[in-house]
């Protein structure tokens, strides 16, 4: 059975080990270990990568860290395959796993990665979709691991739409027992399956999840802030929506609340002056550009863990990761 990353929870048995091993992995590889330097997992294999919407963070970090593992990167934007014109998903599926060694698809609506993934028989990571976006959550549960020792007191709060980098970092912030409060406007809440499935590892793992529409209430006393953009992808049609956050915007006034040991998160690209304003953003508690390296860190443990299960285990042992 080939195993696909469509929704963070895909991966929910083994997630704090995924995390632990690019944590590790980074370490090693920054520190020039050999055996971290010469470990080619993806060895003579071709990742592709489809497109569908623009892409800073996931292309490059994709690109570069199938290169670093070992395997080539093959970008296949939209517009330059025949995916949506004359050729359905389904056939594209089949095709491209006779070639590739797994594959990350950025699309609109979710049923589109469902569908890739139904058909290939290689492994399909969602490089994001409406309603998930899987390597952010876990590039964020890695940054947080890393400026936060003790993840037993701390409480994430998320400021904002409830959108795809919401589903995954409350999916994800559950999984590994982290409080989670979320401040969403009426009418702009989180998907209720997704609440639902959060609501169902946070009881596994004893903790809590709160929703409010009190942006105030939500930062109150927490330890980690995290926003998005108002207006996803696809929504450029919805400019109105907009008006529904006032008061949302993640300010100098919002982090007096929080524990004086606050962080900053944003997946990027951020609006500056909307969501946020310089002050955070460029604030020394601001770790944005960290949790955007660690797409690529994480990305490389997830690859492996997919795509090389066998050699994903023995970097563990070498690692001492249990
Ligand atoms: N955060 C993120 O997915 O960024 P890109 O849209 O630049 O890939
Ligand atoms: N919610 C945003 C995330 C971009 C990385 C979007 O879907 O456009």
């Amino acid at each position: 059975m080939v195993q696909h990353l469509l929704a963070i929870d895909d991966v929910q048995e083994d997630f704090k080990r995924i995390l632990k091993w690019a944590i590790e992995f980074k370490r090693l590889w920054k520190q020039g270990d050999e055996v971290a330097l010469n470990f080619l997992p993806l060895d003579t294999m071709a990742i592709g990568s489809i497109y569908e919407k623009p892409s800073t963070r996931t292309r490059v970090s994709f690109e570069v860290g199938v290169q670093r593992l070992g395997g080539s990167a093959l970008t296949l934007l939209k517009n330059d395959i025949q995916l949506g014109k004359s050729e359905t998903i389904s056939d594209t599926s089949q095709v491209l796993s006779r070639f590739l060694g797994g594959m990350t698809y950025r699309c609109f609506g979710h049923e589109d990665v469902e569908e890739l993934a139904k058909h290939a028989t290689v492994p399909v990571i969602n490089a994001l979709s409406y309603k998930h976006h899987p390597c952010q959550a876990a590039a964020d549960l890695m940054t947080v691991l890393e400026h936060h020792d003790d993840t037993e007191d701390l409480t994430v709060s998320w400021v904002g739409d409830g959108n795809n980098v919401l589903h995954d970092l409350m999916l994800a912030c559950a999984m590994l027992g982290i409080d989670f409060r979320y401040a969403c406007p009426e009418g702009y809440e989180p998907a209720a399956d997704v609440v639902e499935r959060t609501e169902g590892y946070a009881r596994t793992n004893g903790s809590s999840v709160t929703h409010t529409t009190d942006p105030i209430e939500a930062v109150k006393e927490a330890h980690v802030v995290y926003t998005d953009v108002f207006i996803s992808m696809g929504e450029e049609h919805l400019k109105d929506k907009v008006a529904a956050f006032e008061g949302y915007q993640v300010n100098e006034a919002m982090i007096q609340h929080m524990d004086p040991a606050w962080s900053f998160m944003h997946c990027l690209p951020a609006h500056r002056g909307e969501e946020v304003t310089d002050w955070v953003m460029d604030h020394e508690h601001s770790i944005v550009f960290d949790q955007a390296e660690n797409r690529m860190w994480a990305q490389m443990s997830l690859m492996t863990y997919l795509i090389n299960p066998g050699a994903w285990d023995m970097m563990c042992e070498f690692m001492a990761i249990e």
